[in-house]
This record gives structure tokens, sequence and C-alpha cells, in this order.
């Protein structure tokens, strides 16, 4: 039996539905194996700066910081979007979070599920042996260098620090070994002095790993080969920004969005988050698909060193899916609500 205290964050838009529903499931695996997972709900973005000013408030973190994982839902509100002069801001929540945790390391594995390849944006036949993970930096680069503002001209500095960058790719490394032992790194060295640098310390540690193949791509063409060949990635180890906008692309390859689970690990507790967004015109509708923030709370479990719970999550998910029971994102007729698919998963784990 395994105690452990979780910090859970809904947040915006279909954040609360989905966590909600991953609740259930931690939920399920806790009666099933006997563990005690205590939750304490703190507020983060939008709605945090409606009820306290502040899109992450101090007992937010402050719970986060003494919890053993953060499971944390969706960030963000149109009302910010279109505001420029909005100079407090949901996703500052998050960025602040990252960073006060340390969380430098953001993993998106993608996996596609056999009986949902008719709903990719590719030929089914392009899915074949496709099966890829994503170690994106998240407290470094272009997201937090110095930023400066006047009435004409803005900037935003894209810093690295050869730490930063060793820190991660050691991690894309190990995930390498372990798997099909490629990697990629994704830059833009060609224009880039900070990319140059990546190039540099990733070489440089190549040495250590003789059994891994290496290979660099540019963010352009990485954006071109992850439409007409995915399978050739295994692991993509890229920047701050390059990686949020490869793993958007990345993401769809499976079907929908709502599928794609992430973790970012650091030096204290890991944060565990869908890739999705907050997806405001499904808010309070109960249509979302929980199956991206379920599967994060699948690497939770994992990294809790509970593989036998992950597991069993994991295939209570193909089962689901297998069986057609999907949400609308997936199919047209008799499609779950969002509740609907989470009680099926859990279910199916206490089945
Ligand atoms: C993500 C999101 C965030 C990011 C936003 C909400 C700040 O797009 O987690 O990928 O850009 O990192
Ligand atoms: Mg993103």
């Amino acid at each position: 039996m395994s105690t452990k205290q979780i910090t859970i964050l809904k947040g915006d838009g279909i954040g609360p539905e989905v966590v909600h529903e991953a609740m259930k499931v931690l939920d399920a695996i806790a009666t099933k194996f006997d563990h005690d997972f205590h939750f304490d709900e703190q507020l983060i973005g939008a709605v945090a700066i409606d009820k306290t000013g502040d899109p992450l408030p101090a007992a937010t973190l402050q719970s986060a910081k003494h919890s053993d994982a953060v499971l944390l839902g969706a960030i963000g509100d149109p009302k910010y979007d279109n505001d420029p002069s909005a100079t407090v801001r949901p996703e500052q929540g998050l960025l602040r979070i990252r960073k006060e945790l340390g969380l430098y390391a953001n993993v998106r594995p993608l996996r596609i599920f056999p009986s949902l390849k008719h709903l990719s944006v590719l030929k089914p036949e392009q899915l074949d042996g496709v099966d890829l993970i994503i170690f994106r930096e998240l407290t470094g680069g272009i997201y937090f260098g110095e930023k400066t503002k006047s009435t004409n001209t803005a900037s935003d500095l894209c810093l690295y620090h050869r730490f930063e960058i060793e820190r991660i790719a050691k991690l894309a490394f190990e995930s390498a070994l372990i798997r099909r032992k490629k990697l990629c790194l994704i830059d833009k060295a060609n224009v880039l002095e900070s990319s140059r640098l990546w190039r540099k310390v990733v070489q440089e540690m190549a040495g250590d790993y003789p059994d891994v193949e290496l290979s660099y791509l540019f963010i352009d063409n990485a954006a071109m080969q992850m439409i007409l060949n995915p399978a050739q990635f295994d692991v993509i180890l890229t920047s701050n920004m390059f990686g949020d906008i490869i793993s958007d692309e990345a993401s769809v390859l499976g079907g929908s969005l709502g599928l794609l689970p992430s973790s970012s690990a650091g030096k204290s507790a890991r944060l565990y988050e869908p890739v999705h967004g907050s997806y405001p015109q499904a808010a309070g509708k109960n249509i979302a698909n929980p199956i991206a923030t379920i599967l994060s709370v699948e690497m939770m479990l994992r990294d809790f060193g509970l593989i036998e719970e992950a597991d069993l999550l994991l295939s209570a998910v193909d089962a689901c899916v297998a069986e057609g029971k999907l949400t609308a994102d997936l199919i047209n007729d008799n499609s779950l609500s969002c509740s609907q698919m989470g009680e099926a998963i859990a279910a199916k784990i206490m089945s």
C-alpha cells in the first residue's frame, strides 16, 4: 500500500471536467490496490485570477511544493487571448509553476491507437510504426528570456545555458537507450546561435551514448517530416518553443488532440497534464475527451513506481477505445460524454 499527496489544479475551460474523470480513475486504482491518494484542490489560471487576482496563488505553490505529484487540467481563457494589453494572464500561472518547481523536462509520448487510425489527418498506412516521445525543454529559452517592450518595439530573448541543455539531453539519451535507440535533435542551427550551442553540447554528450544513433533536423524540415514520415522518429529532443509547436503537430496524428498526455520532470514533484488546451467552446458541456488527462495519470503512476497499476490503467483505456467507447471528438454516433468515458475506464479497472 502506498500513500500519496496529489495537488489537483483543474484550471480553466474543460480542465475541471477532464481532471474530475482522471480523479475517478485514481480513486478506482486506489480502491483496487488499497492505496491512499490524498487530493488537495487548488486554484490556477483564469479562475485563480477571478478569485484572487493572481494566476498562481501562494497557497497553490505551497501545496504543489509539498506534494508527491501535481495533476493539472488546462489553462487559458479567450477573454485574455485577444487583449495584448492584459498584464495579468492565466498562462503566467503555468509558466511560474513550471519555473518554481524546476520542471525542466516536458515529456510528451505519442502512441497510436490502432482502432483510431482512420481518424488521423494522415493515411492509416503512414501511421504504421509511429511511436515517438518528445523531450521539450520547459524552463528556459525564449519563454523565460528577458522581455523588453516600448511603444513600437518588443523583444524576447532566447537564452540557453549549457547546463540547461545537458540535463534534458541526458534524460533524452537515457530514454533512447531503452527505446529504439534513435535520438533526433530539432533546432534552427543554421540561423540561431542558441541552437548551435544545443548542437555542440548534444554532440559532445553523444560520445557517452555510443549505442544511440543521433540525428539533427531543422525545425522547419522537422515540421514537414512529422507529416510526411512520422515513423522515422523515436526520441525527439528540442528547446521550449520548438517543442511547444512540434508537440501540437504530433498530437493530432493519432486522430485527436484529446489523447496526448504529458509529464514534466524536474527537481521536486512532477506535474502531469494533457497536451491539449482549455478548449473553452466545450467548457461545461460534458463533451471533452478525458483520455489525455487519464493517460497523464498513467505516467504519474509509473513514476510512483506503481507499474502494475499503470499497466492496468493503460489496458483499461485500450479496451474502452477498442470497444468503440469514445467521446464525440472520435465518433459521431453513440458517443460517450466526458463523465461516461471516465466511468467506463474506471469500471474496466474495477472489473
Ligand atoms: C503547452 C501550452 C503552454 C505552453 C501555454 C498554455 C503557456 O501551449 O503546455 O504546450 O506554451 O507551454
Ligand atoms: Mg502548447
